[in-house]
Formats: structure tokens, sequence, C-alpha cells
């Protein structure tokens, strides 16, 4: 298949979903049905990839329906904001990609005062003596992740709506502090490390998500190709699209144009063969459509975005309600393995979108 075909019945797809879920908050994907996480928590990280979703089918559609659900999946995220215990450094998932898309597509002012406050509380976590955000704070011991530098675009949209440059300086910080702490020399990335509450000091790398503090969890190396390129984008700063780059060659390298196993360096254990992560392809071949703009032999890049695009709609196309199956959320957890993953078939609609049509805007943070 080519990218087009693929994005023509990706479209089509996701216009029938979206009259059988409606504004539900989908997350994990088995047997041909998504699950909705209204209920089990409206603060959880992956409930603003449905409304953005949405967001991105009415820029290209433009059909009234799909705002309206998208809307309505806006108006009751406001309870996880009111909850707001329950808030962590996702934010930039969650209203990012709703809110702002809507302020961007509608101009609702209550959708970028919502992702203002969500802003707000992202840039709350920053640890003074550490340098850069906590992402999972704690009393003795504080963690910092590699997804969180996809949440720092929302903090420079902030800079820019709010005038407050103390938003960039955060962000800033925080990308800088990472590529120092969880970005190898030889562009692969850590999952996760831990520091000091009190003092800032580092303590140690953790596996996190992926096989060991020494592999390579290929959704991590993902976050770190799409996180730096927007940081880029955000600041015209080189040493970030470098950065973007070495982590993006060596994930192209690792693919060789197919579907990328969950974690790079994990063995195939017996009895279960190959374990695949299409939502670290769909997030990876996302961020690297938009790197390829800004580097030399962009064109290598698209080629090799898209060929793993089509190995994974070939091998891993949903027959159910999911674009994608194939995504494993939590290996190490044994959660989630081999399902979709709604953050997959968000940043895979995206990926086409930006490769197919030629009117792609970026709507989100
Ligand atoms: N941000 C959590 C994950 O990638 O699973």
């Amino acid at each position: 298949m080519t990218v087009q075909e693929i994005y023509s019945e990706v479209v089509d797809k996701l216009k029938e979903t979206a009259k059988i879920i409606g504004s539900s908050f989908p997350h994990v994907g088995k047997d041909g049905k998504w699950d909705n996480m209204e209920e089990r928590d409206i603060t959880w990280w992956t409930n603003g990839y449905w409304p953005g979703i949405l967001w991105q089918m009415y820029d290209i559609t433009g059909e009234e329906f799909i705002r309206t659900i998208a809307e309505e999946c806006e108006e009751k995220l406001d309870k996880a904001l009111d909850i707001f215990e329950g808030i962590h450094h996702d934010v930039g998932f969650m209203w990012g990609d709703s809110a702002v898309a809507n302020y961007t597509i509608t101009g609702n002012v209550r959708s970028k005062i919502r992702a203002e406050h969500a802003a707000a509380t992202l840039a709350g976590r920053f640890n003074l003596k550490w340098g850069a955000m906590a992402s999972w704070p704690g009393k003795e011991i504080c963690k910092s992740i590699i997804d969180n530098m996809m949440n720092l675009r929302l903090l420079f949209w902030a800079a820019r709506e709010t005038g407050d440059m103390r938003f960039k300086h955060f962000a800033i910080a925080h990308a800088d502090k990472m590529l120092t702490t969880l970005i190898r020399p030889d562009g692969t990335a850590h999952h996760l490390c831990e520091f000091n509450s009190e003092t800032g000091e580092f303590v140690q790398h953790l596996g996190g998500q992926g096989y060991s503090p020494d592999s390579q969890w290929s959704r991590g190396q993902a976050w770190a190709i799409y996180g730096y390129t927007r940081m880029y984008e955000n600041t015209g700063d080189e040493k970030y699209l470098n950065a973007a780059k070495k982590c993006a060659d060596n994930f192209i390298e690792k693919c060789g144009g197919k579907t990328p196993a969950w974690d790079f360096c994990a063995p195939i254990e017996e009895g279960e063969g190959f374990i695949p992560d299409t939502s670290a392809g769909a997030c990876a071949v996302s961020g690297i459509i938009t790197m390829s703009k800004y580097v030399e032999n962009g064109e290598k890049y698209i080629d090799a975005a898209k060929s793993i695009i089509v190995d994974m709609y070939e091998n891993y196309k949903s027959g159910g309600e999911m674009i994608l199956t194939g995504g494993t959320g939590n290996k190490p957890a044994n959660s989630n393995v081999n399902v979709g993953l709604i953050y997959g078939d968000f940043y895979f609609l995206e990926a086409l979108r930006k490769l197919c049509d030629e009117n792609y805007r970026n709507i989100y943070a």
C-alpha cells in the first residue's frame, strides 16, 4: 500500500469510530473495542489524545459532528483540572492536544484558559536544586522521565500566549538537563533517572518501562526524537536538532525499515517471539517527518518514515475500532502488551497527515 492509500482508509475509519465511541476517553483497544477511561480515571495521561484526534479530523474534514464531540471531551476534562491532585507532567498531552487545538482552530477563549492553567501546573513541577522538572515528584526521591520532553511544547505555547517568559525558561532548563542525564552520547535514550528531592543530586538511572537501566525502550527513544525536534522548532537552537537527529538515526537503524520492537535491547524471550510497539513507531515517524525539514538529506528520513508506516499498517492494521494493534504499554509490568493504544493512533494519523495533506498545519501546542 502507499501512504496516501493508508491515509484515506484511516480518515474514513476514524469518522466511523467517532460515531461509535463519541465523547469517551479511549486508552487501550482489545478484541476490536476501545475501553473508556472517563469513569476509571478522568486525570489519566492519555485522555487528551482522542479529542486531539477529533480536532485533527475536524481540521481535515470540517464535519461539525466531530467538532461537537471534541468539545464535549474537553468540557469533561475540566473535572481533571478541578481534581488537581491527580494532575501530572502529562498535561501537555491532555490539554496541549485538546484545548490548544480547539483554541487554534476556533479561537475559543475558554480553551486558551484551560491550556494556560495546565501549563502553570507543569511549570510548578520545576525543582530548583535539580534544575529541571520532577516528572514524578517524591518526598525524598523524584524522577525525571524522557516522556516529559513531549510536554515542554505547552510551556512555549504558554510563553507566547501570556508573554510570561518564565514558561520558556523552565522548558529550556529541563531540556538541557535531560540532554546530559537521559540522552547517551550514542543517541540512545534512558527512560528515567532519580534525583534527591532536597539536594537535587543525581541518584541513578532506572529501567522504567524499558527492559533495563542500560537498555533502549523504543517509545522513550520516540519521545526523545519528537521532543527535541519541537525544542528546535521553539528555540532555533541547533543542539536540540542535533540531539533529535542522532536519536532519529539510531531509531531508523534499529528498525531497519520495519515496526520497532518494544525495547531495542530486550532479548526475544522463549515462546514470546517479537514484541512490537507500534505506538513507538508512530510517534517516532511523526517526529522524524517534522525533523526532516531541517536537516540535510531530508528525503532519506521521509523514506525511512514511509517504510515504517507501511510495515506497521500492513502487519498491525486493526479489524476493530482502532487503527493499529501491536502497541505495547508497559512490558515489564506485563500490562497492555500487543494491543491498540490511543497515542499510537494519534501519532499515526498525525504522521500520515504530515505526509499526505498539503493543508497540514500544527494545531497543537
Ligand atoms: N508516558 C507514558 C508512556 O509512554 O507509557
